[in-house]
């Protein structure tokens, strides 16, 4: 395993370089060419390519720039990140040096969820032993919980003010970020994955994966399961290799949510054989996400499950830009009426509608993550939102606990 230690608990710096070795010593360019090769993508859910983003902020800097290593990990059904960092604090550290190399950063900060208490204690041990490699340029700031704070203009506007709420984009982070100063916000995951390539080469991270897809990565596989965990697997595995991954389905499967919230739902039967990785799932019209999968028995309603969903993301709104703040309420609004089979004379007919009008109206992607998911949902649960409408439910329904709210 190269993302999670078999034994609990952090590694410590001398297992890590026991395993792996010392931090390599590539020229910038020569690391940032391996990162572009390996086709590194971005782990934090939406798969923009590691190398062309280290460049990007290469190309902007003049040795002032900052590292903002997002380990905010606020999906609720993702604990990826929160694991890797306890677990292997010091491979997401050498990540976060090595990016810090490549881009000319002097300063290093390690966002991370104030609630993932074992990954915060993990790498404020760990910063304290490379207290040498970091020469005082690495801190954790700890980010609030929520929703949006782990996108990456609030993950800057909360170390920059204090307020973890996005800014208006451009300027991107990596145009203009903390301080001011250019700025490579990066998932965790990426930047342990980005040590790995620097320590092996793009061949190592090209010669993973199974057909077409290339490279390994983590994911978080809940619901219907029989040991639900996070798990590392080869791109191209399949679904059901991940629910087997995770001791099997524990009874009949009604759906499953791939992505996270901002993913969307998938027939299970259909969708078997589907490969993991962002390339095959992409041309199905689906996402990899953040690598969230979960199974949703077939006793739980579709519907009442996606009202829950869509209620705590418009709970989770910033409150900043009318479309989300208005449009998002009232279409969850619309979609709990319709979970609790009480809606409305035209509430199918409303979603449908409104969920076209929303995306690209907000300053961050919150309100197009949200209406994405409802729309997969009255794709795949077509008939439930159709009998709900008729105040009827097709399952026999026991409650939904994919969301939190
Ligand atoms: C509403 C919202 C929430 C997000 N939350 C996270 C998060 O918790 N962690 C994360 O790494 N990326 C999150 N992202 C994505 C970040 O904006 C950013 O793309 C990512 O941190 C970049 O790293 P990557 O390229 O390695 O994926 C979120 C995006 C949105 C729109
Ligand atoms: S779109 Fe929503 S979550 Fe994003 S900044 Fe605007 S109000 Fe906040």
């Amino acid at each position: 395993m190269e993302l999670i230690p078999l034994a609990p608990g952090a590694e410590s710096l001398a297992a890590h370089r026991q395993r792996l070795g010392p931090l390599p010593t590539l020229p910038s360019g020569q690391l940032i060419a391996e990162l572009e090769a390996s086709g590194l993508l971005g782990r934090g859910g939406a798969g923009f390519p590691v190398g062309r983003k280290w460049r990007a902020v290469a190309e902007r800097s003049s040795g002032g720039a900052v590292v903002l290593a997002n380990g905010a990990e606020g999906e609720p059904l993702s604990l990826k990140d929160r694991t890797l960092m306890a677990g292997r604090p010091h491979l997401v550290i050498d990540g976060a040096l090595l990016a810090a190399r490549a881009v000319a950063a002097d300063n290093i900060i390690f966002y991370v969820g104030g609630e993932h208490r074992a990954a915060q204690a993990a790498l404020r041990d760990a910063l304290a032993e490379r207290s040498r490699d970091l020469q005082g340029g690495a801190r954790i700031a700890t980010a609030p919980g929520g929703y949006v704070s782990g996108e990456e203009s609030a993950a800057v506007h909360f170390v920059n003010a204090g307020d973890a709420r996005p800014t208006t984009i451009p300027p991107r982070p990596f145009e203009r970020g903390v301080g001011g100063r250019p700025t490579l916000v990066q998932n965790v995951e990426s930047l342990a994955l980005a040590a790995l390539i620097a320590r092996r080469g793009h061949a190592w991270y090209q010669g993973l994966g199974h057909g077409q897809a290339r490279g390994l990565g983590l994911v978080t596989v809940s619901g219907a399961v029989n040991h639900a965990g996070v798990r590392e697997v080869e791109f191209g595995s399949t679904l059901g290799d991940a629910a087997a991954a995770a001791g099997g389905v524990s009874g009949d499967v009604g759906a499953v949510l791939l992505g996270g919230y901002f993913g969307g739902w998938a027939d299970v039967d259909q969708q078997w054989g589907l490969p993991l990785d962002a390339h095959s799932m992409r041309a199905r019209g689906l996402a990899l996400g953040c690598g969230v999968v979960h199974f949703l028995p077939a006793q739980t309603c579709g519907v009442e499950a996606t009202a829950r969903i869509m209620t705590y993301l418009a709970s989770q709104s910033a409150r900043q830009c009318g479309p989300c703040v208005f449009g998002l309420a009232a279409i969850a609004g619309a979609t709990q009426r319709l979970g609790a089979r009480s809606p409305k004379a035209d509430d199918l007919e409303r979603i449908a509608r409104w969920s076209g009008q929303l995306t690209g109206r907000g300053a961050c992607r919150h309100p197009d993550g949200a209406v994405a998911l409802l729309q997969s949902a009255m794709h795949v649960f077509a008939d439930d939102f159709a009998a709900h409408q008729r105040r009827r439910c097709l399952t026999t329904s026991v409650p939904a606990r994919v969301a939190v709210a």
